[in-house]
């Protein structure tokens, strides 16, 4: 059997794919292929290992319904039709776990580099306005025991309380469906309600999925309702937040800044706005770009292949209904 690898993965995963006895094609692409050059391809295979962002949209799934796995060289799944792909009993992997400590190390950056301004400062001595020492100039904020309230409490969440708690001893507060016993047992966590997360956050930091439930959900009603001075940081997806309602909380004072790894659209224009406010740094998606992240998804992606076209369950799959008796 047939494995198509589009976008640039690491060797790993095509040695894992023919280890097992498969073949594997790599079409190393750094954008994604027109939609009917990739069903074309995929026509020639029997699984999907998508390395770039392709649309797994209901029409792609109904063109492919021969696939046997299709895998995510990514733990964020919001370019799939989950349902349609229930449907066609299709199998979706992902790649949750081995990019959390990178993620994180992201989120934990976009909070210090928020709080004294740093991506400001950087670029204004680039532009030559470092004149004399002044104290008056460059006040940013502290971190020590404020509170952390983090949106999507999972190993990316976690990893990220934990640095926190480390470095500044601050209160770990959270909001998921379920409870976290982990972070409640090791850092004192405490979940609350969304209102209160709004409310009580020093630094609101969102690690959810993007859903129907999460998109524009940070939007001027909830900014409204964040508290006076708070820092806001995405690393999710940038469709969770509404932009305008962000900008305008920013402008107004109502919060002291924002940390963005993700923004919508992606790429950012270089000329937006939030590129030149004094509390706001901007990043261009790379919470899991680390070596050992991109391995690790690599090797995961792989697996999720391999598990698939040997008919058994994927170690992490996004659709466990298709596992379910109809
Ligand atoms: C992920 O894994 O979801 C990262 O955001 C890269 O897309």
């Amino acid at each position: 059997m047939k494995v198509l690898i589009t976008g640039e993965v690491p060797a790993i995963a095509t040695q894992i794919i023919l280890k097992n006895g498969f073949e594997a094609t790599s079409v190393p692409v750094r954008t994604v292929m027109p939609a009917n050059e990739l069903v074309a391809a995929c026509k020639q295979h029997d699984a999907l290992l998508t390395g770039v962002s392709d649309k797994i949209d209901a029409a792609f799934l109904q063109q492919c319904r021969h696939l046997k796995v299709i895998a995510l060289y990514s733990a964020g799944y919001d370019r799939v039709d989950v349902a349609a792909a229930n449907e066609l009993k299709i199998p979706i992997g992902n790649t949750p776990g081995v990019l959390s400590n990178a993620t994180a190390d992201i989120a934990f950056l976009l909070i210090l580099a928020v709080a004294r301004k740093a991506f400001f400062l950087h670029n204004s001595i680039a532009k030559g306005q470092w004149k004399l020492p002044d104290p008056s100039v460059g006040l940013g904020i502290e971190l020590k025991h404020k509170t952390l309230g983090i949106f999507g409490l999972g190993s990316i969440g976690l990893e990220l309380a934990r640095r926190c708690k480390g470095a500044y001893d601050m209160n770990i507060i959270y909001h998921n469906r379920g409870n976290n016993s982990t972070a409640e047992k090791e850092l004192g966590a405490r979940k609350v309600s969304f209102t209160e997360l709004l409310e009580q956050s020093d630094i609101l930091s969102v690690h959810s999925q993007l859903s129907n439930e999460t998109r524009n959900l940070f939007n001027a009603d909830a900014f409204n309702k964040m508290k006076a001075g708070a820092i806001f940081i995405n690393t999710s997806r940038g469709a969770v937040h509404n932009e305008d309602d962000l900008m305008e909380a920013l402008r107004s004072g109502k919060i002291w800044g924002a940390g963005l790894d993700v923004t919508n659209p992606e790429p950012m224009r270089p000329d937006n706005p939030l590129l030149n406010m004094p509390t706001v740094a901007v990043l261009p998606h790379i919470g899991s770009a680390t070596k050992e992240a991109r391995e690790g998804m690599a090797r995961v992606a792989a697996e999720n292949i391999v598990a698939g076209l040997k008919g058994q369950r994927l170690p992490q799959v996004v659709n466990p209904e298709v596992y379910m008796q109809s």
